[in-house]
């Protein structure tokens, strides 16, 4: 989604924008722009497609001079991806330039109080009428009519904006849309994320919904919504650029496939402390869960899917009832919810709009939220009662991995801790089950390891239209991420199926141009999943069987087989999901796919 950045200092502001709006392409965008201040005059560039388009124009930023300026990557929703639509927008006098990521609700109503009031619109964009609505509140306060402007919006924004008339400030607001503050040496910065800043500084501010803040190149001030001084703390950022660039990797989903055992380990091994489970950096203690009687774990896309397995782990080591629900669904439905629900809210952005309504209104009802999120700061990391951070550092490709099997480890460590919480394990099972999560980073590794050679497997398979992944339990849980991996990258229709369910319907669309992916790891349901892999080779498909290493039961049924290491069938998600990321990986590679960036996909879904 939008990605905006803003820098006040002594440099070119330009060259500082377009780096900063490099870092925050992965968010996902279709136009660019940036607005320069120079000598009291406002100097707009913006331009559909690539920001490399925009370099050319602006000869990297040189060609534009000024030390103050505000920039834009724009996923469009309110008219097409145009240069007229891409930000900044302008006020009629040229005397505002505004950049704005979210979406105002209520833009149609205000749109036309403004045309009646003799204000001209350029573009289709919801942004534009925060623009104008400056200029109508305008008398001789910028803060001012920034204030009223702001209050006449409904919807989500973080917005900044540069004025002719205070040339060495800039003005910003948050309200449900990300947005930091970093500060500098004589020079300060602002962006939708970390990303963008961190080659800059490592200082930051996180701004909270309904703050205001002023930005010059000499301070940062942050105001409330009734215009009064607010004290910020300035966080320390513990990782480095490196962290947020490839490394000589091809694609950021490589590297970050190849960082999942480092980042299941620091997931892990620092909440394992005197042979406990520990989570005091969460503020989570003994009393924390008492009274829970129910969880519903609620989340998208894959972090959805690592829910899924969560229910199976939960389930089954705690006794309790576990619910998992879309956050597109749950927000509009009436969920019984009461104090003895906990909600249990699962993001690697900690930005998905869909999860924050849904964490909201469980909250109201009165549920208990815990949220397992990578980024630091993010609104559901701030809204929750309790958070536990993934500690996945930075993950730019738009689809997660290293995100998901953090979140899985989490789930792991949070299900163990609760399950002994509840006197469900004795010693010697909990220190079995320690002794297994903290191997887990080293399992991980092998099941890439055993898997270098599955790009040759991707050769024989890029051609097909259609994928099926079969499981039961937890591989079933594991087969809707594997589906999911492989069409937001190949563009290959695939689709999870619980291999049970296939005989009542599926099994009709089975023939020999049609690949099922059988996943097998969970020791207790293999044969009834054989037995599928069977009935399904009968109608001529070609099987790829995922198993653990030298299960003889696979090597006799499927086509081609993927290993991973045999683990504690509870632990499997984890290790059997990650050939399934490369597969789809190898694939999308064969096909000559944008895998980072893949069409139509932002990385933090901001928007309904
Ligand atoms: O940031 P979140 O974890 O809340 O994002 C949720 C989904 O949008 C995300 O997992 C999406 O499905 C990924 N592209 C999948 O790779």
């Amino acid at each position: 989604m939008c990605g905006i950045v803003g820098y006040a200092g002594s440099q070119n502001a330009a060259e500082i924008l377009l780096d900063g709006l490099k870092k925050l392409e992965y968010r996902g965008y279709d136009s660019a722009g940036i607005a320069v201040m120079n000598n009291k005059h406002i100097s707009v560039n913006k331009v559909t497609g690539r920001i490399e388009n925009l370099c050319e124009i602006t000869e990297n930023g040189r060609s534009v001079i000024g030390k103050i300026g505000i920039g834009h990557t724009r996923w469009a929703t309110h008219g097409s991806p145009t240069d007229i639509n891409a930000h900044p927008h302008m006020s009629n006098s040229g005397k505002f330039a505004v950049v704005h990521n979210g979406i105002i609700e209520n833009y149609i109503a205000l749109k036309q109080e403004l045309i009646n009031k003799g204000f001209n619109f350029e573009s289709e964009t919801d942004t534009e009428v925060i623009a104008h609505l400056l200029e109508m509140y305008y008398t001789d306060d910028i803060k001012k009519a920034f204030y009223k402007a702001v209050s006449r919006l409904e919807g989500s924004y973080a917005i900044g904006v540069i004025s002719t008339d205070e040339p060495d400030k800039i003005f910003l607001a948050r309200q449900s849309s990300p947005l930091i503050l970093g500060v500098g040496m004589g020079e300060n910065y602002f962006a939708s994320d970390v990303t963008a800043l961190v080659a800059y500084t490592k200082n930051i501010i996180y701004m909270d919904d309904g703050e205001f803040a002023e930005l010059t190149p000499d301070y940062i001030k942050v105001f409330d919504w009734a215009g009064h001084p607010v004290e910020k703390p300035i966080n320390r950022i513990t990782w480095d650029i490196q962290a947020a660039e490839k490394g000589g990797y091809d694609h950021f989903m490589l590297k970050e496939i190849i960082e999942q055992p480092a980042a299941v380990r620091a997931a892990i091994c620092p909440r394992i402390k005197n042979e406990k489970i520990c989570f005091d950096d969460s503020g989570i203690d003994k009393s924390t869960f008492t009274g829970v009687e129910k969880i519903i774990i609620t989340a998208c896309g894959s972090a959805y899917y690592a829910g899924c397995c969560g229910k199976y782990i939960i389930e089954k080591l705690c006794g309790i009832p576990v619910e998992t629900e879309l956050a597109s669904e749950l927000r509009y439905r009436n969920p019984i919810i009461d104090e003895n629900t906990l909600l249990i809210v699962l993001s690697q952005s900690g930005e998905t709009a869909d999860t924050i309504a849904a964490m909201r209104e469980c909250k109201n009802r009165g549920a208990k939220t815990l949220a397992i999120v990578n980024v630091v700061g993010s609104t559901i990391a701030k809204a929750a009662d309790y958070t536990i951070y993934t500690l996945a550092g930075p993950e730019i490709a738009v689809a997660t991995t290293k995100g998901y099997t953090t979140q899985l480890a989490v789930l792991y460590l949070f299900s163990v801790y609760f399950a002994k919480e509840k006197m469900l394990l004795n010693d010697e099972e909990y220190h079995r089950l320690l002794t297994e999560l903290k191997d887990l980073p080293k399992y991980v590794e092998e099941a890439i390891d055993m898997n270098f050679n599955i790009s040759e497997l991707a050769k024989k398979y890029c051609n097909t239209n259609s994928i099926f992944f079969i499981g039961r339990n937890t591989d079933y849980a594991v087969a809707l991420e594997g589906a999911l991996k492989m069409k937001e990258i190949s563009y290959i229709h695939a689709e999870a199926y619980a291999a049970g369910e296939l005989k009542h319907g599926t099994i009709a669309l089975i023939d020999e141009n049609q690949p099922v992916v059988a996943l097998c790891c969970n020791e207790q349901i293999i044969e009834k999943t054989v037995s599928n892999i069977v009935e399904v080779k009968a109608r001529s498909a070609r099987v790829i069987g995922v198993s653990f290493k030298n299960n003889e039961k696979i090597l006799t049924v499927a086509d081609d087989i993927i290993f991973v290491p045999r683990v504690d069938g509870l632990f499997a998600p984890i290790v059997e999901v990650v050939p399934l990321q490369l597969l789809a990986y190898y694939i999308a590679k064969e096909k000559g796919c944008d895998i980072d960036m893949p069409k139509n996909l932002a990385k933090s879904v901001t928007v309904e």
